[in-house]
């Protein structure tokens, strides 16, 4: 690493810690409700005809935070994904929709709402879903071939992995016919192991997505390899060498944190101290992931 590359990531490190700021999406209510995807996923529109998506978060606030989070890393890197902004229970925000909560008194109305991306889910164009297979990142030979074909898919598993997002079905990819564009939706499974994480005795769950890609990508034979796969290879290696430059664990921690106050949602000490050798933890095996795709070029 030369010295330009190294003073261009102190610079977007310093640049990041300084703009530790929640997403803030532009909308003009009122809103209407024009459709209904989940029970409690609402499409919505805004005064002025922009579309957006509001989601309610019945297994738990930690979930909106996890997507919120993972949306900003995704949208930081340009990756086509939607945005999106949380809302404590108590903001005005919330109180634009009460006829349509569909949560307990009980459970916490913390909310998240997204922009709507363009398109429609891979899952329901036939010939696409087949051809597509990228759940849980890079584990196996089939989501190799997935990503020859669809080399545009290499930046969406490189950030899977790093935010250890388990749930990229075809659901929560889609695709804009017109454009050929992919975009992602649904990152409430990212930072998965720490979901789990804070409500164990032990320190780690080590089974993260960063591993076993690991454990896929060495059983790969590089003379076997054909150039489109080693293409595929060197994208990831590349997008996850950005992430990792950008997001080091105590910046990743603070945007989390701010993510989760601007949503109202605490942290006990113990859970801060877990999210951080999480957070640690993955960066470490994302980096000896990143050296092991080294060997291939
Ligand atoms: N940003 C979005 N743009 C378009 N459709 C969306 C968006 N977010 C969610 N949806 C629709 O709502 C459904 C449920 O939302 P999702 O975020 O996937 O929630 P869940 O965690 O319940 O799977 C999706 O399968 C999709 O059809
Ligand atoms: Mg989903």
């Amino acid at each position: 690493m030369n010295i330009f590359h190294t003073s261009l990531i102190f610079l977007c490190s310093i640049a990041l810690l300084l703009n530790c700021t929640p997403t803030q999406l532009s909308f003009t209510p009122p809103f209407t409700v024009t459709g209904l995807a989940t029970k409690t996923t609402f499409f919505v529109q805004d005064a002025v005809g922009r579309q957006f998506v509001l989601k309610y978060h019945p297994r738990g606030p930690k979930r909106a935070i996890h997507d919120t989070l993972g949306a900003y890393v995704g949208k930081s890197i340009g990756l086509h994904i939607n945005e999106v902004e949380i809302f404590s229970p108590h903001h005005p925000f919330n109180q634009l929709f009460n006829d349509i909560n569909p949560l307990e008194p009980s459970q916490f109305r913390v909310t998240t709402l997204h922009t709507r991306v363009p398109g429609t889910s891979v899952k329901s164009i036939k010939k696409i879903n087949n051809e597509i297979c990228i759940k849980r990142g890079l584990c196996k030979e089939k989501h190799l071939e997935s990503l020859t074909k669809y080399m545009q898919l290499c930046d969406m598993v490189a950030f899977d992995i790093f935010i250890e997002n388990t749930d990229r079905h075809n659901r929560n990819l889609f695709i804009d016919v017109i454009t050929g564009e992919f975009y992602a939706i649904d990152m409430d499974h990212g930072f998965k192991s720490a979901l789990a994480l804070v409500n164990i005795a032990r320190d780690y769950d080590f089974d993260t997505l960063a591993v076993r890609v690991y454990e896929f990508v060495k059983m790969l034979q590089k003379q076997k390899l054909s150039s489109q796969e080693i293409k595929v290879l060197k994208r990831i290696h590349h997008t996850l060498q950005r992430l990792v430059d950008l997001y080091p664990p105590a910046i990743l921690f603070d945007e989390w944190m701010a993510i989760a106050q601007k949503g109202d949602v605490v942290y006990s000490p113990r859970e801060q101290k877990k999210i951080k050798k999480y957070l640690e933890y993955n960066a470490q095996e994302v980096c000896r992931l990143i050296s092991l795709l080294d060997t291939f070029f």
